[in-house]
């Protein structure tokens, strides 16, 4: 780069450091207590600058650089990024369904074993992709997969195990690992609300097969929209790829030709011999891209990553500890032994006997500025797009049934799922949140208990 070029960079730079000084001075409390936030500084915008500058606007150099880091943070061979962790979550199952992967490879009817109280597009692929979801029920408390009924909801189809660390609580790997081994399954992690937690000292994503990230605002880092596959295996990589990019057969990146050194020299399908290697489509593909400027964004958040864990697990610790005392009226989170979480949200599930429902403690806190959310999707099976979208599913055991036929008897299978739905919900410990707003939100939760007690 010129000398002329870097020095007017520069300038521009230190003109968007005024403005950001200017315009986004950090306040001290906030009034509205959000779940979630994106903490920015002038690092992103300054990133985003130069991939202004540069007027690439595909992905470029700042994603190369990201992806490189990103895997490296997380112990890992390969980081690939995409344009949401839906689509992360989208490529990890599509890629399984390639039929490069022989007899390993997930075909219409095989089934996945997964959740119904999670984020629904974790949920989606598996039935986008013509399998069958089998769910199981979730342990209170974890919030995760119960390890314990998996055996139990195998069939000779069961192919996969595609879960999430719920709200950044770690499920139980070892246990789920031993489980995908014996069995020969494929294990997918949606880490997509878990990026810096570790089990038994490794980082989550980096133990299944596939793992998936998501760069949302709400999430540890973000690029505004964005996610990332994760993966250790040269061929699911390559498998990854070419789905998101069109289905093509070529690994050449944005703007580069003949990286295989043998472009013109494959025959693939009926092709004829020496039919550009650009052009071939290995695969019904996508295209789940980012832009450069996105990377750009991320690069800079990925930096901050290690204190913005810090201070969620801070915040975690304030939350548990302030809350301790109201054990009697709620079920507070829990790890499991061997995980560190980097904990997204706080969840609190009112327990059954409490004298107050989930509801009228929301709408207090709401009421009181402080932000609340559902533990997702709650038992999705009960959702309107589930109910009304004809799909085959197995619940633990059960024959195969289609949504349409859903019934009380399927719901009373998936008990806590339920309690997940009427009882549970989440408040905020994002690094936006100071200490005394923690206190705020900690002595409110108080106060209305000493008024709901009389
Ligand atoms: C567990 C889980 N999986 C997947 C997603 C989807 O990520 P995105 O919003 O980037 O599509 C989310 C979103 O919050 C999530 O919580």
């Amino acid at each position: 780069m010129s000398i002329l070029n870097s020095s007017l960079r520069a300038l521009i730079k230190t003109l968007a450091s005024l403005y950001f000084d200017f315009v986004y001075k950090p306040s001290q409390s906030r009034n509205y207590k959000a779940v979630s936030g994106k903490v920015l500084g002038k690092a992103e915008l300054h990133n985003m600058i130069d991939a202004t500058l540069d007027m690439w606007l595909t992905t470029g150099r700042f994603n190369d650089e990201f992806e490189k880091k990103l895997a490296k943070k997380l112990g890992l061979r390969y980081a690939l990024t995409t344009n949401s962790g839906s689509s992360a979550n989208l490529l990890a199952i599509s890629a399984l369904t390639s039929s490069q992967l022989a007899e390993r490879a997930l075909k219409p009817g095989d089934e996945v074993i997964t959740v119904a109280a999670g984020f629904p597009t974790t949920v989606n692929p598996i039935i986008q992709n013509n399998l069958v979801p089998v769910f199981v029920d979730v342990e209170l408390g974890t919030n995760n997969i119960d390890h314990s009924q998996i055996e139990a909801a195998i069939s000779s189809k069961t192919k996969a195990i595609f879960v999430a660390h719920t709200l950044g609580n770690v499920f139980n790997l070892e246990q789920l690992q031993s489980i995908c081994k014996k069995h020969k399954f494929w294990l997918i992690e949606d880490n997509c609300d878990a990026l810096g937690s570790n089990y038994l000292g490794q980082a989550t994503g980096s133990f299944g097969d596939i793992a998936t990230l998501s760069f949302y605002p709400a999430h540890h880092i973000t690029m505004g929209e964005g996610g990332a596959v994760l993966t250790n295996d040269p061929q699911l990589r390559k498998l990854i790829m070419s789905f998101r990019d069109w289905g093509r057969d070529c690994w050449c990146p944005p703007g580069k030709d003949n990286t295989c050194n043998n472009r013109f020299g494959f025959q693939l399908g009926a092709l004829p011999e020496g039919y550009d290697h650009k052009y071939i489509y290995s695969h019904i593909g996508y295209n789940l891209k980012i832009t450069d400027w996105q990377a750009a964004c991320a690069l800079a958040q990925l930096d901050k990553l290690d204190d913005f864990v810090a201070a969620r697990r801070k915040n975690f610790e304030q939350l548990s500890q302030g809350l301790k005392d109201l054990e009697k009226f709620f079920i507070l989170p829990q790890a499991v032994d061997s995980a560190e979480p980097s904990w997204f949200g706080f969840p609190i599930t009112v327990r059954e006997s409490a004298p107050f429902s989930k509801i009228e403690l929301s709408k207090f806190l709401e009421a009181n500025q402080i932000g609340t959310r559902q533990v997702f999707a709650g038992n999705i099976l009960r959702q309107p797009a589930y109910t009304e979208h004809n799909f085959q599913l197995r619940i633990k055991d059960s024959k195969l049934i289609n949504s349409s036929e859903l019934k009380d008897e399927h719901y009373a299978m998936l008990p806590n799922s339920d309690v997940i739905m009427n009882q549970s919900f989440w408040i905020g410990l994002w690094p936006g949140l100071s200490s005394s707003d923690l206190d705020y939100m900690i002595s409110k939760i108080h106060q209305f208990m000493e008024e709901a007690n009389g």
